[in-house]
């Protein structure tokens, strides 16, 4: 693996500037961020050497190299996710190429289901907390000491200082903004409604796939990480509905310039 990275890292190195620290998942929601980003050069993940090439409609695979609001960025445009059928090793392969590169902080989109009965369809939620019910770690296997320590902390997994910052812009912007734990589970079926009440009992306020094995390697790498997340659909017991990926993605698109702003200035100030 080291050597994979190492290779996908040298081939990337000419599009790279040594001064860029920040790496964006551009997942569900954060679309609108590419507008934000003076892009200098797009790579195809299908011409990045042993990158994955994500399947999922509304989700385009391309590294961004560019600068936000003069601020140096790599961003990646669509993800791999678990569901897929890819290993959490190709999951996360990109987190461990911007550790290879240099990137100090990650900042992370998706959607997800509401548990949180306070929460509303369309609200933002930045991520505070994850619990991992993936069934499965990106860590699993012979630890890699270049990469980072055998057991990781994991005490502060999402940045206090960069979520005190979101709520700052927040209020000076009059978005709203909730804060909560992420659920990051397997899929790709969304839950049944015992398994909605199951993850709030166990102390979840939004679930959705993806994200959590990104953070477990970018805090392992040391990256310093910010999750955001949009509330597409209700978890809560009594307000459960049919829901579809298309409906998924209408209500994101909705929440994306109130997501897209909030990023945007915090990517600006790191
Ligand atoms: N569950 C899991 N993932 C999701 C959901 C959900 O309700 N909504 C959007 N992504």
């Amino acid at each position: 693996m080291l050597k994979q990275i190492k290779e996908t890292a040298d081939y990337l190195r000419k599009y790279y500037s040594p001064n860029t620290f920040t790496g964006i998942i551009l997942g569900t929601g954060l679309g609108g961020l590419v507008n934000e980003i003076d892009i200098r050069d797009t790579i195809a993940y299908g011409d990045i050497p042993n990158f994955p090439v994500s399947t999922v409609e509304g989700h385009e695979g391309r590294l961004i190299f560019g600068s936000i609001r003069g601020n140096e960025i790599v961003a990646m445009q669509g993800r791999f996710h678990y569901y897929e059928g890819y290993s959490m090793q190709q999951v996360t392969f990109p987190v461990r190429v911007m550790q290879a590169l240099g990137i100090k902080n990650l900042f992370v989109s998706n959607a997800s289901g509401g548990l949180n009965p306070d929460f509303k369809v369309g609200d933002i939620m930045v991520i505070t907390d994850h619990i991992n019910m993936f069934g499965d770690n990106p860590l699993i296997g012979k630890n890699i000491n270049e990469l980072g320590p055998r057991f990781p902390d994991m005490s502060e997994p999402y940045s206090r200082t960069l979520t005190n910052r979101a709520f700052e812009i927040a209020e000076k912007t009059g978005i709203e903004l909730r804060k909560g734990v992420y659920v990051g589970t397997a899929g790709p079926s969304f839950e049944t409604p015992a398994e909605y009440k199951f993850f709030r009992v166990i102390g979840g306020d939004a679930v959705g796939m993806s994200t959590v094995p990104e953070v477990i390697v970018a805090r392992h790498a040391g990256i310093t990480c910010f999750g955001i997340s949009i509330i597409t659909d209700s978890g809560v017991p009594g307000q459960i509905v049919e829901i579809s990926h298309k409906e998924v993605q209408e209500v994101a698109a909705k929440a994306e310039p109130r997501m897209t702003k909030i990023i945007a200035e915090l990517v600006a100030s790191v």
